[in-house]
C-alpha cells in the first residue's frame, strides 16, 4: 500500500450503466473521496460507463471477454492492464462476470464489490427483484470484499431501506440505488485511510462512531 497521503490507485470495472463509476467520479471530484481512477474497464463494449469515463478523461479499456479462449486468460490480461495501471484497489461496480481464482490471487483482500441487497440474502443477479418477490419488509445494499464464492465475502458497510406497499421492483430498486451511491464511495474512503481490517468473516472498522441504538419497523409499531 502507498503512502496514506497519496490517493488510493483505483481500477474500476464495469458492464453496464455505470452509475456507481459516476458517483465515485463526482466524490472524487468534490474532494470527499481520496482516491484516483487509474483505469476503468469494460468487458462490454457499449456499457455507458466507459462513455462516462471517457467525459471524465480517465483511461477506459474494453476487454470483450468473447475474444479470450478461457476465463483464465480473459482474468490475465485484466491483471496485467491493472498491474500495469499501478492499481491497489480493485473496484466492481456492476461487473457482469465471475473472476477466477488466478484474478483473486492477484489482488489479496483487495478487490472490493456492491450488491443491491442486503447480503447474505439475494445473492447473485437481480438481488431487488429477489427481495421484491420475496416480501421483505426492508431491503438495501451491501459493500463486501470478493473472496471465491457469489457476493459472500466479508462485508464492509451496509445501508437498509424500507420496502413500501405501493413499491414496484423498479421504485425498490431506484431507492436501493441511491444508497449504493452513498456507501461505496464511503467503503472506499475506509480502506484509502486505512481504516479497515479483516478478521475472518468480520470487518472492522477503526474510528467509526457506534450507530445510535435504534430499531427500524416497518410497518412502524403503534404503541407497542
Ligand atoms: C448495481 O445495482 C450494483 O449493485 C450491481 O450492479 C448494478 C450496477 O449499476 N452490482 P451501475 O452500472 O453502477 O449503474
Amino acid at each position: 500500500m502507498a503512502n496514506m497521503a497519496d490517493p488510493l490507485k483505483l481500477g474500476v470495472l464495469v458492464s453496464g450503466s455505470g452509475s456507481n463509476l459516476q458517483s465515485i467520479i463526482d466524490n472524487i471530484e468534490k474532494g470527499s473521496l481520496k482516491a484516483s481512477i487509474q483505469v476503468v474497464i469494460s468487458n462490454n463494449p457499449d456499457a455507458f460507463g466507459i462513455a462516462r469515463a471517457q467525459k471524465h478523461g480517465l483511461s477506459a479499456v474494453i476487454l470483450k471477454h468473447e475474444d479470450f479462449n478461457s476465463r483464465e486468460d480473459f482474468d490475465l490480461e485484466l491483471i496485467k492492464i491493472l498491474k500495469s495501471n499501478k492499481v491497489e484497489l480493485v473496484v466492481l461496480a456492476g461487473f457482469m462476470r465471475i473472476l477466477t481464482p488466478v484474478f483473486l490471487k492477484a489482488f489479496p483482500q483487495r478487490i472490493i464489490n456492491i450488491h443491491p441487497a442486503l447480503l447474505p440474502s439475494f445473492p447473485g443477479t437481480h438481488g431487488q427483484k429477489m427481495a421484491f418477490e420475496y416480501g421483505v419488509k426492508f431491503s438495501g445494499c451491501t459493500v463486501h470484499f470478493v473472496d471465491e464464492g457469489i457476493d459472500s465475502g466479508p462485508i464492509i458497510i451496509q445501508s437498509v431501506v424500507p420496502v413500501y406497499d405501493n413499491d414496484t421492483e423498479e421504485s425498490l430498486a431506484a431507492r436501493i440505488l441511491e444508497q449504493e451511491h452513498r456507501i461505496y464511495p464511503q467503503a472506499i474512503q475506509l480502506i484509502a485511510e486505512n481504516k479497515i481490517k479483516i478478521e475472518g468473516r468480520k470487518v472492522h472498522i477503526k474510528t467509526v462512531e457506534k450507530i445510535p441504538p435504534v430499531a427500524l419497523y416497518n410497518p412502524p409499531l403503534a404503541g407497542f
